[in-house]
């Protein structure tokens, strides 16, 4: 009925029409709200869009979408797009954050939360999830993806796809989702953001690729392109991107989207002379519709006029705009989404708050907790909140807050810590230090802070990033803590009070200092709306934490690129004694982290013992399992992560010294044990081998069943897959 419905349409659709179907353009808006820019009002009315972003509110989608049916000769609804990163009105820690829980189901309801609210107030597409591979903590959009490593990225991007387009797109609760950056925006060089991106096709294959072949597979409505280029070609004129990857080798079927203006940039890169060709370059590479750039809506045209495209090419995107249109019903009746009555039960709802409350406790990671620190035993305590990040609103926040509130909904720790301990406790604050860079060498409100620490029994002092020092165009060169806030953190420590890190950043940051002197330290990201109360949960032990980092923790920001699945190189370090020269090793830092991917620590202690497999021989059509005993060993209930790591000995080409092939969140009361297990078959150790070609190799392997990464962590068992 679809490819009927639309063939009909489509016949009777003018070239102009047609390239209308193509534009999505930004409307603008104030910080009050939105509101129309006359521009796109007239746009809408001559037809000339298909997609408006950065609307929202259902009646303000409404008129636009008044506009379009009944103003326009065909009456085609448009289609709304936004960012709905990490939620919508309700805030959900960053993405990284989202990752570190490893909690699937978890994840799953954030983006089905953020969903519902995002479609009550007529939204139909997300730009998100965002699903680059990013191992370098300099590039300040780590932050909005699920962290360094394939396997789990991948398993985070089909959970947000499942959580925003639910089963059917039709439901009016759920939006089309969109993978984003394709392809490798997170190798960019230097972690400078938009930078040049030069990996091999192997690299690009086995480590970029997965998470969106993932969501692909979970049905992701729409990709968009990334503003890096790719072996000298842009990614917005990327054929083998585009068209042979993505539609011949994974068969997708719905829409590709430029990031905004891209297809305009590839001037600038280099790659077209004008925008005409950049427009040409784009459409024949398998870009459907243009965000913002404004290169369809004034080039295809004359591109058609000379004969750089054909009409069946722009023929093909549109019917892929209207499909997606078809699909979410607004053919059916194109106000389904804009209904107020439904945007008004459904915005910052009670449940989805205590849903966020919830994510964000589960996101946090504890990194250190000397002498049990932590948590904060119930007595009546004096407790120093000390810092710049401990009663800021705006950076619970993170970056894109999307229609989120910044500035007075957000629960800060100072507030929630206050209406935790109430009348009896008593919580002294002083902001202390500055994160601006150009605070670094002052020491403004020092005397205050320090004061305040010496009256106290413990200082909890909220130090990091201010929230815009990650996220799009937000690289450093430095992963310190900014502004002044070592200065004060060390002074805080020779007080000789017990101090406690709370680290708020979206990036891993280089706190060796801390890791040797700071007895405890909690990681929560920027944790979101409900994000003081969940900091104060942990604190206080009425969560015990289990986040685990999805991102190693480089010492210094020398040793970037550094991740947990590297190569072992000809000259290992461990192949010499300590100190050697002439072994792969820095003369001034270890080679290890300061903490690895897959590291986290809880209240209670796992022990993880009895790795076994149900055979040392994999058969190539069969699989094998491994089991491991997890067992509970401190007083208290608390989950951990089993993760499953391979390493494969020998390969046609050099392999990783450690790969995440499964990986298992469950929960243990004091004392209980569980066999954790794993199927693993030869699919799992598929790579791109020395051919081209991707699968398994017969070998010897390695695996581990561990609480972290690191193949020194744990005793490997051995098993050998056979065949020719
Ligand atoms: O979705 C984003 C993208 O991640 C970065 N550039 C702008 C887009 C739309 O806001």
């Amino acid at each position: 009925a679809m490819g009927r419905f639309i063939d009909e349409l489509m016949a009777r659709m003018t070239l102009t029409e047609k390239i209308g179907q193509l534009n999505v353009l930004t409307s603008d808006w104030e910080s009050t709200g939105p509101s129309m820019r006359d521009t796109y009002v007239e746009d809408i009315r001559a037809g000339r869009v298909g997609a408006i972003f950065n609307a929202y509110t259902a009646d303000y989608t409404r008129e636009l979408q008044r506009l379009a049916v009944e103003e326009t000769r065909l009456g085609i609804p448009l289609m709304f797009g936004y960012d709905v990163i990490h939620g919508h009105r309700t805030i959900f820690p960053i993405s990284l954050g989202e990752a570190a829980s490893w909690d699937m189901d978890a994840i799953r309801n954030a983006a089905r939360v953020s969903a519902t609210e995002a479609a009550a107030e007529g939204i139909h597409w997300t730009f998100s999830p965002m699903v680059d591979i990013a191992r370098d903590p300099r590039w300040g959009r780590v932050s909005e993806g699920a962290g360094e490593d394939t396997f789990l990225g991948s398993a985070v991007a089909r959970a947000r796809v499942e959580g925003y387009q639910g089963d059917d797109l039709a439901d009016v609760d759920t939006v089309l989702a969109t993978a984003k950056h394709f392809a490798a925006y997170g190798a960019a060089q230097a972690g400078r953001d938009y930078s040049t991106v030069d990996i091999s096709d192997r690299t690009l294959r086995d480590v970029y690729l997965p998470p969106f072949r993932a969501a692909a597979e979970a049905g992701a409505a729409s990709f968009m392109t990334a503003f890096n280029e790719l072996d000298g070609v842009p990614a917005t004129g990327s054929e083998y991107l585009l068209t042979d990857i993505l539609r011949g080798e994974w068969g997708f079927d719905g829409f590709v989207v430029t990031d905004y203006t891209s297809i305009n940039e590839m001037i600038p890169h280099g790659y077209a002379a004008d925008l005409r060709q950049a427009a040409a370059q784009a459409i024949n590479a398998g870009v459907d519709m243009d965000m913002q750039g404004a290169a369809y809506m004034e080039h295809l045209r004359g591109a058609v006029e000379e004969g750089s495209v054909t009409v069946a090419t722009i023929d093909r995107a549109v019917r892929r705009v209207l499909e997606a249109k078809y699909r979410l019903g607004l053919f059916e009746d194109p106000y389904r989404y804009s209904d107020t009555a439904r945007q008004d039960a459904t915005v910052y709802r009670a449940d989805f708050l205590d849903a966020a409350r919830d994510m964000a406790r589960r996101s946090m990671v504890l990194l250190k907790n000397d002498g049990d620190l932590l948590p904060l035993t119930g007595e009546a305590r004096s407790i120093a909140l000390i810092g710049p990040l401990a009663d800021s609103k705006p950076d619970m926040i993170g970056s894109w807050a999307a229609a989120g509130d910044r500035e007075t909904r957000p629960v800060t720790v100072r507030e929630a810590l206050q209406a935790r301990l109430g009348e009896g406790g008593r919580v002294g604050y002083a902001r202390g230090a500055d994160y601006d860079f150009a605070a670094a060498g002052t020491s403004d409100g020092f005397a205050e802070a320090l004061a305040l620490a010496r009256d106290s029994d413990v200082v909890i002092a909220v130090m990091g990033e201010r929230w815009d020092m990650t996220g799009e165009a937000a690289s450093r060169t430095s992963l310190d803590l900014p502004g002044n806030q070592q200065a004060l953190l060390e002074q805080l420590v020779a007080t000789g009070k017990p101090v406690v890190l709370v680290l708020m950043s979206g990036r891993p940051n280089s706190i060796g200092w801390a890791n040797e002197n700071v007895p405890a330290i909690l990681h929560a990201w920027y944790p979101g709306t409900m994000g003081g109360a969940a900091v104060v949960d942990v604190l206080m032990g009425d969560y015990n934490p289990s986040g685990h980092l999805p991102m190693t923790f480089p010492r210094t920001v020398g040793q970037v690129p550094i991740h947990y699945d590297m190569k072992n190189t000809g000259r290992p370090i461990e192949l010499g004694e300590p100190g050697a020269k002439y072994v792969s090793r820095y003369l001034d830092t270890p080679n290890s982290p300061l903490y690895r991917f897959g590291f986290g620590l809880s209240y209670t202690e796992f022990a993880f013992s009895d790795v076994s497999l149900s055979d040392d021989t994999m058969q190539p059509d069969g699989a094998i399992t491994a089991s491991a005993r997890v067992t509970n060993i401190g007083d208290r209930a608390g989950e951990t992560v089993a993760q499953l790591y391979v390493r494969d000995l020998v390969g046609s080409v050099t392999r990783p010294v450690q790969q995440l092939r499964g990986f298992s969140k469950f929960a243990l009361e004091p004392g209980e044990t569980r066999t954790v297990s794993f199927s693993l078959s030869p699919a799992d150790l598929a790579f791109t081998r020395a051919d081209g070609t991707f699968g398994w190799e017969p070998g010897e392997f390695q695996l581990w069943i561990a609480p972290s990464s690191g193949p020194e962590a744990s005793t490997p068992v051995t098993f050998t897959l056979t065949g020719p």
